[in-house]
């Protein structure tokens, strides 16, 4: 029988990754920040020089990227880039090459490979709906554009990374609209997930509440 899956989507700076990397801690399941490959994709694009808007071009990156995730650092081609994947420029580049169709496609198998026992938390925008379909739970995690902007600007800021907040809360909202309008995969709450609106809630509140709907979830499953 496959591993359970538990499937944490949402729009940008909701909480997903924070919550799912804990919720996988808790429970010692793997985590998946699917958002975190799109960023790679992006990040080699630019790097190369590479036009965004030329599909195949950025497929064949897709295709081919060479990434390595250990416990605390992402690798692309062999070089840090745990930081640099979370700048905006590049936030905002994943966002369009994560519109491509081949672009999705070529990711495919690479996020389901990392469904193994005893289970596994992903985060990003078509967990449930496209790449794990089947997941035990399904949680939409959602919080106020202007919550958002804020955690993403003390995010950035704990980095070292300098940031407008403002400005933030443009991007955030510019990436909403390009990510629930485009025809592929686009963000958007499945039938059968639970929304969960964390404006105002602390991390471990959310966790607390993931974990106990996936224990009572497991429990009932056959
Ligand atoms: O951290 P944040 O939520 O802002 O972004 P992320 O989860 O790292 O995702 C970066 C971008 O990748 C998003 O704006 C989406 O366009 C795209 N993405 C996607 O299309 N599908 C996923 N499963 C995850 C991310």
């Amino acid at each position: 029988m496959a591993a359970p899956v538990i499937a944490i989507d949402g729009p940008s700076a909701s909480g997903k990754g924070t919550v799912a990397r804990e919720v996988a801690n808790a429970l010692g399941f793997h985590f998946l920040d699917s958002g975190a490959l799109y960023r790679l994709v992006a990040l080699a694009a630019l790097n190369r020089g590479v036009d965004l808007e030329d599909a195949s071009a950025v497929e064949d990156i897709a295709r081919d990227l060479k990434v390595v995730f250990s416990a605390d650092a992402v690798l692309l081609e062999g070089g840090d880039v745990t930081n640099t994947i979370r700048e905006e420029r590049v936030s905002n580049a994943a966002s369009r090459v994560a519109a491509l169709p081949g672009v999705r496609k070529a990711l495919l198998g690479r996020q389901r490979a990392f469904r193994q026992a005893p289970g596994l938390v992903a985060d990003g925008r078509d967990m449930g709906s496209v790449v794990f379909p089947d997941a035990t739970l399904k949680i939409f995690l959602t919080a106020d554009p202007a919550e958002r902007a804020r955690r993403r600007y003390k995010q950035l800021i704990e980095k070292g990374i300098s940031a407008n907040i403002d400005a933030l809360l443009e991007e955030i909202c510019d990436r909403d609209a390009r990510d629930s309008q485009r025809t592929d995969a686009p963000l958007q709450k499945c039938a059968d997930a639970t929304e969960l609106d964390t404006t105002g809630m602390s991390v471990e509140a959310v966790v607390a509440k993931v974990v106990q709907s996936y224990n009572k979830r497991a429990s009932k499953a056959p």
